[in-house]
């Protein structure tokens, strides 16, 4: 069936008689439409989009009426994620700039990021809508699909890819890159993808500027380790004190110590970064523990935000992942996917921390200390940290782009 009707105007002379009751001020409006100019349909281009829906099993001449909700949930989806790629790119272009060094714009990339946050909580729901939709009924349809796959969505492996999924932490499919499965433009999209800077590359460079860091001033993570030592010091002298209780706690202590010890290590930091179970450098990593120890700083206040979000961020796309093999599960029990991965197992092995982009900032909780440990900030360290500031570089103007 041919679509038209976005495309007819109103007629204008089809004014209507009011009852009394509707004969008050909810009628006054002049209906602008009738006087021509742009409408609805045409500014949302749903001629478009409301013919989009061509049912593969129609064409084969056995319509199934599910598989319309199958691709319109799709292509909600994509849709979505078009959206998500919008948001990344402004937040990525304001941190690339360098507006991001002024940080009236932080509030900005806030925003965008919660965005983000939001629309993936929307994305974890429509996983339901696509489930009343049985495997059996799916079963009818799925043999004229083959061999398309959600495997083949540039957006999401765009996504993936912007927000700062290495490729060497993907999971192989079939042995084989997952870039092996695209070609022409969609190849190259994604390579550029991978070459420009992440937005973990981006959130790093900021975390490594974060102010208190400099070792010729406030030193943060000199004083921390200072204190942190210290402060083990008094715990061991305690547990010694004990003799009933000390072997079983010094157990504890060491493990405790441990940990510590690893946070001061650099080397011990590069190794982890190497083999992908830390991301962060080591500047990054110290600069979010500060971001941790004062986010009740007004000036530290947003950063937190940021780092809370970026984790939502990771937390939802985790959950997605989740809920998308649960589904797959339900409707093909242990068959291959249409793409040729082994479906169900395949899926299952990508809900992991190596597509976890911000996992540093997860673990940072290893690292809380007693808040007598945190060092203090000295007056002037305290004022600066109280006041957001606009900072003398070319960099500081707001982001009026838009
Ligand atoms: C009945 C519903 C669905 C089934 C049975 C299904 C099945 C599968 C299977 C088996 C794969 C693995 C690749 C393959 O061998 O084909 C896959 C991957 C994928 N699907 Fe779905 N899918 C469904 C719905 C969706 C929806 C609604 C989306 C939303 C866009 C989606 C997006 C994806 C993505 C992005 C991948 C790649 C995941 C990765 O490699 O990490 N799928 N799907």
């Amino acid at each position: 069936m041919e679509f038209t009707g976005y495309r007819v105007h109103p007629p204008s002379s089809s004014i209507q008689h009011l009852t009394e009751d509707e004969n008050n001020d909810s009628q006054t409006g002049v209906n602008k439409a009738s006087k021509g100019g742009l409408i609805y349909g045409d500014y949302l281009q749903l001629d478009k989009i409301v013919t989009s829906q061509v049912l593969q099993s129609e064409l084969k001449g056995n319509k199934i009426h599910d598989e319309h909700l199958f691709i319109v949930t799709h292509q909600a989806y994509e849709l979505w994620f078009k959206q998500v790629l919008w948001e990344l790119d402004s937040v990525r272009e304001i941190f690339i700039s360098g507006h991001v060094r002024d940080e009236r714009n932080m509030l900005k990339v806030n925003t965008r990021i919660n965005r983000i946050v939001m629309i993936f909580r929307l994305l974890l729901d429509q996983f339901a809508v696509l489930e009343t939709m049985t495997a059996i009924d799916f079963f009818d349809f799925r043999e004229y699909l083959s061999p398309a796959s959600g495997f083949q969505s540039l957006q999401f492996r765009l996504l993936e890819n912007k927000i700062g999924v290495p490729h060497n932490q993907r999971v192989p499919y079939n042995r084989r890159h997952y870039r092996d499965n695209f070609r022409g433009e969609e190849s190259e999209l994604l390579i550029r993808s991978e070459q420009e800077l992440t937005l973990l590359q981006l959130v790093e460079q900021w975390l490594e500027r974060t102010p208190g860091l400099e070792e010729d001033g406030f030193n943060f993570f000199g004083k921390l380790q200072t204190n942190i030592f210290k402060g083990l010091d008094g715990e061991k002298e305690k547990i010694e004190q004990n003799p009933e209780t000390k072997e079983e706690m010094m157990a504890e202590f060491i493990k405790h110590r441990d940990v510590f010890l690893s946070l001061f290590d650099e080397k011990r930091h590069d190794h982890l970064l190497s083999t992908g179970q830390r991301r962060l450098s080591y500047k990054a990593l110290q600069g979010a523990l500060m971001i941790y120890f004062y986010r009740e700083e007004p000036r530290f206040q947003v950063p937190f935000q940021l780092l809370t979000s970026l984790m939502d961020i990771d937390t939802l796309m985790t959950k997605w992942r989740y809920n998308h093999v649960c589904m797959v599960h339900r409707m093909l029990g242990s068959k291959a996917g249409t793409g040729g991965s082994s479906g169900y197992q395949y899926l299952r092995s990508t809900v992991s921390d190596r597509y976890k982009v911000f996992v540093d900032l997860f673990n940072l909780a290893t690292f809380l200390v007693p808040r007598e440990w945190v060092p203090k900030l000295n007056p002037t360290e305290h004022s600066f940290l109280y006041t957001a500031e606009c900072c003398d570089s070319s960099y500081c103007s707001s982001d009026d782009s838009d």
